[in-house]
């Protein structure tokens, strides 16, 4: 029996090829709906990358919701000096014909997770945690049926975006403090571990040698120029390893820890403070990864990816 996910998402790079690993398995993951967010590009632009990579994938029929314009309180900062002026730079995809889903994504996701079966389903947050704040705060009730939240943000150590801060949770710490104070489970992919799943170049050349639409654009995504000073040379595949841990989670490790988030203006801003060593005896409120077998996990992941257009 697929399990019933949501992705919440800012495309991105990482974010696309998350989006497109998800849909590789339908056997294995249902995904009900994307949901997007203001993040590396404008949500205009964040929702119209959904639309093209599903496009990619032959798959119109995952209904696409447009969600926040901009995080709770502090102004939008968005990443084009990483991800490109479309947020897609080097997918070279045409604009899809078709339009988003009616409704908000923040009521998109309360309306999911209210019609869902008893188990509940898994939300897979990929940017900043705006919607998702939006949907706990308009409908606490939803909370029981939020199985798991699987997230990428934050990170135990340096941060990306500043030294203390991780992109995503950096542009809306008020929505991932709620988010990690709302009680669900969550899962957290920190840059502690989406840092090791970087690519090497067998691994760029093992998807490139699919030969598929789909591969294509990957391929270019992957090999794109990067900046410098974001912790590593070549693109780590943040966002795929919320998906591989969904496919794949003997491929990783971590703990429970107490997760705290700085929503304070100033250098510290976006800061999770993730209390590894149990120092201050508060409860858990996330598991939290650290080591990912990179090599088994681009592995894996091209297989699946084989299987798309
Ligand atoms: O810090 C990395 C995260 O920020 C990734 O999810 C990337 O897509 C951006 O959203
Ligand atoms: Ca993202």
């Amino acid at each position: 029996m697929a399990e019933p996910i949501i992705i919440d998402t800012d495309p991105g790079q990482d974010d696309a090829v998350a989006i497109l690993l998800a849909l590789s398995v339908p056997d294995r993951l249902d995904l009900q709906c994307i949901t997007t967010v203001a993040g590396n590009v404008p949500v205009g632009l964040t929702t119209a990358n959904a639309l093209r990579i599903c496009d990619l994938a032959g798959r119109a029929d995952v209904a696409v919701h447009r969600g926040a314009e901009g995080p709770l309180v502090y102004p939008l900062e968005t990443a084009e000096f990483v991800c490109g002026p479309d947020g897609l730079a080097g997918a070279d995809l045409p604009l899809s014909r078709r339009e988003p889903a009616p409704g908000h994504a923040a009521l998109a996701i309360i309306a999911a997770l209210r019609s869902a079966p008893g188990s509940g389903l898994i939300l897979c947050p990929l940017g900043p945690l705006t919607n998702i704040a939006l949907a706990i705060r308009l409908a606490p009730d939803i909370v029981p049926k939020i199985r798991h939240i699987v997230l990428m943000g934050g990170a135990i150590a340096l941060g990306n975006i500043t030294p203390a801060a991780e992109f995503n949770v950096y542009v809306d710490p008020h929505a991932a403090a709620i988010v990690f104070g709302c009680g669900a489970p969550i899962v957290m992919m920190g840059l502690g571990v989406t840092h090791q799943a970087v690519a090497t170049l067998d691994d760029v050349q093992a998807i490139a040698a699919l030969g598929s639409a789909s591969a294509r654009a990957i391929y270019g995504m992957l090999t794109r120029p990067r900046p410098g000073g974001l912790g590593t040379a070549g693109h780590p595949m943040h966002d795929p390893c919320v998906i591989a841990w969904l496919l794949w989670p003997e491929l990783f490790t971590g703990r429970s820890c107490h997760v705290e988030i700085e929503t304070a203006a100033g250098p510290l801003r976006g800061r999770t403070t993730i209390d590894w060593n149990n120092r201050l005896q508060r409860a858990p409120n996330a598991f939290v990864i650290d080591t990912v077998d990179a090599a088994a996990l681009f592995r894996r992941m091209t297989v699946a990816l084989a299987r798309l257009p």
